[in-house]
């Protein structure tokens, strides 16, 4: 049912019914609220869960159903922000200043719904729906050549949610009840709206004129357009959803943790269902984005954020955080790896306890051990640095080992400098290399020398001072001191 983009244009501009082989579908995504319930100072919608923003998950979604070009999210408490946030997705926008209610919401949107037959109303704060489900509930809309067609669900705990008052055997609906309006009788009703809905456009502007706003909150119900038009003899229906966990709301901090808890599950489900082994699943932080090859171990504890991307055959071990990183096919990372923006190549071994700072870059085989730091580096082919070093806008050839304790000193205070470190050098250890520098291929720099020239290849630089020997001065000493008790 999705329009081709190019169909829809040609439908736009040529609105006569011949030139109309499906329905103009349009999706709007009410996300104007401020989420009062979250106490936050955040709008609602941009509250992340699975690691990106609830409204972006929704946006996503709706993708999936009709192209961006068909998309209208209502924004209006922080506007601004919200566009910002997901413009990327091409979406249109609809601005509610005034943030009167849901019905409210979809006033707002009448110019930019003109054009469309049908309208599948998506809750800016409802994540978890599927592709499939809206596309569902829109068949079922237009199969019941019906004005209004809602999204019902069964649930345990049906408290918060609007109650759907069915009429007679069909799927036909009377109204649907707020909570705050319900009697007790209506609040026994576990059927509840699930706040996603198809209208026919048409008759949902010609009616919804007849919302008003008493009601407990004051407020332009779009609710309460199953009563407006069942009272206009006008077909109102509802079609379950078989899996209640998708029309979960986000309106308190428990509710969306609980969605976070969820999608996350889903997640490794996905990950285990692809062949990646994870154990103790709920321990795992990994962002609904992350990618992860056939194989790949992750050990309880681990967090894979953002656009991360991970390879076949690798071990991540225990507290590893790994954000918007890519990492080859049989890479290592040992416990303790915190990692950001960097990229590591096939076969390497990270860790235990290294930071890699953002623009780091580890080739084929390298090592990187305990208490490294490493900042805008690039590190070549099977290098080694083990221990305890600090590596920092720096570029290290292929088959170079760094001793423990090697620092490059990149920064003089005001500005930063590069070390070049060239193919086979060896650094010995506790050695600083001030920027700017360059070690020649093949070159050694001995033990604890502070290197502030460039040293040429296939040289030995020294950089400290001579070791000089005081023969029996250790024994003089201490006789001394005996003496000087004895006195
Ligand atoms: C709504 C439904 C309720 C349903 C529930 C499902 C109404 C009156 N009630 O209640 O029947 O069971 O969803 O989750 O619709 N919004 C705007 N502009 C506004 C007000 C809200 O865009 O003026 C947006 C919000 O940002 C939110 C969505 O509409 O994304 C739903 O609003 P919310 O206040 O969360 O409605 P609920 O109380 O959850
Ligand atoms: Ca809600």
């Amino acid at each position: 049912m999705a329009n081709a983009p190019q169909t829809a244009t040609k439908n736009r501009s040529k609105p006569s019914a011949s030139t109309l082989p499906r329905p103009r579908i349009a999706i709007a995504i009410m996300a104007a609220g401020k989420g009062t319930r979250l106490k936050s100072k955040h709008p609602k919608v941009l509250h992340e869960i699975g690691g990106k923003p609830i409204l972006a998950h929704v946006i996503a979604t709706a993708q999936k159903v009709v192209p961006a070009q068909d998309i209208f999210v209502v924004i209006g408490h922080e506007a601004e922000r919200v566009r910002e946030a997901v413009a990327g997705t091409g979406v249109n926008f609809v601005l509610q200043a005034e943030q009167r209610g849901t019905g409210h919401a979809l006033m707002a949107a009448r110019d930019a719904l003109s054009n469309y037959e049908q309208v599948i109303v998506l809750s800016g704060d409802a994540p978890l729906i599927t592709g499939d489900t809206i596309r569902k509930l829109s068949d079922f809309h237009a199969s019941q050549k019906a004005t209004m067609t809602l999204l019902s669900a069964e649930l345990d705990n049906p408290y918060g949610y609007g109650r759907v008052i069915r009429k007679g055997k069909a799927a036909d609906v009377q109204a649907i009840v707020e909570e705050k309006s319900a009697s007790a009788q209506q609040k026994k009703i576990r059927e509840i709206n699930s706040g996603f809905y198809a209208f026919n456009v048409p008759a949902l502007y010609e009616h919804i004129g007849q919302l008003s706003t008493a009601n407990p909150h004051g407020e332009y119900y779009l609710t309460d357009m199953a009563d407006v038009f069942h009272r206009a003899r006008k077909k109102v229906v509802a079609i379950k959803t078989d899996d209640a966990g998708e029309v979960l709301g986000s309106n308190t901090r428990a509710e969306m943790m609980m969605l976070d808890a969820r999608l996350r599950l889903a997640k490794c489900r996905e990950l285990l269902d692809g062949g990646v082994t994870i154990f103790y699943p709920h321990t795992c932080v990994i962002d609904s984005d992350v990618e992860v090859g056939a194989d790949t171990v992750i050990e309880p504890f681990v967090q894979l954020l953002g656009q991360t991307k991970i390879g076949a055959d690798c071990r991540i071990r225990s507290y590893s955080i790994i954000e918007n990183s890519i990492i080859g096919d049989g890479v290592t990372l040992k416990p303790g790896t915190l990692m950001a923006e960097s990229r590591v190549d096939a076969g390497a071994v990270i860790g235990p306890y290294t930071h890699m700072r953002p623009g780091s870059e580890v080739g084929e085989g390298a090592h990187l051990g305990n208490f490294v730091e490493t900042k805008k580096v690039k590190l070549g082919k099977g290098s080694k640095a083990n221990h305890l070093s600090y590596l920092g806008d720096a570029e290290i050839g292929e088959g170079v080992n760094i001793g423990a304790g090697t620092i490059t000193c990149n920064y003089d205070g005001v500005n930063k400098h590069q070390t070049v470190i060239e193919d086979g050098v060896f650094v010995g250890s506790d050695s600083t290399l001030v920027a700017p520098v360059k070690i020649g291929r093949g070159a050694y720099v001995a033990a604890a020398s502070c290197i502030t020239d460039d040293v040429p290849a296939d040289a030995l630089a020294l950089g400290r001072a001579r070791q000089s020997v005081k023969e029996g001065w250790a024994r003089a000493k201490r006789e001394a001191q005996k003496k000087e008790k004895r006195r």
